[in-house]
């Protein structure tokens, strides 16, 4: 999938987010290693700290269909600035994901390309333990 459709894929996800409480929709787009996409949307909850993100929602669907290696993975927000993915979003990518590409767009374009590796620098993971 070229950049374009992994964007148009993440924009599709984010009509399902479930954003009652904010009226902030999400949607993501993960990109596995042998090029399969699994998308997720924010869920919210009436609890509110029971809510979740778009990206960990991808990223759990992703796990537990047994995907294991990733490459890249799509947020999208409609919102002229960048959405970059909150911090709980940054430490589940990088156990998980490694250092995958994040393209941040909104309805109409790419608002920013980072390296997960430049969004969580100096991380905790499993190789300090
Ligand atoms: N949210 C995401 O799904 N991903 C992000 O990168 C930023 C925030 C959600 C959580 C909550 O449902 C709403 O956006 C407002 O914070």
């Amino acid at each position: 999938m070229n950049d374009s459709e992994l964007i148009r894929a993440a924009r599709q996800a984010r009509r399902h987010a479930r954003a009652a409480f904010s009226k902030f929709k999400v949607g993501a787009a993960l990109e596995t290693a042998d090029g399969t996409v699994i998308t997720g949307c924010n869920i919210e909850n009436a609890t509110y700290g029971l809510t979740i993100c778009a990206e960990r929602v991808a990223m759990f669907k992703a796990l537990s269909d047994g995907h294991r290696r990733f490459r890249r993975i799509v947020i999208v927000a409609d919102t002229s600035a960048p959405t970059p993915p909150c911090g709980a979003c940054r430490q589940i990518l990088w156990e998980f994901g490694g250092d995958l590409e994040v393209i941040l767009a909104n309805l109409r374009r790419e608002t920013g390309r980072h390296r997960l590796s430049a969004l969580l620098p100096i991380p905790f993971d499993a190789r300090l333990l």
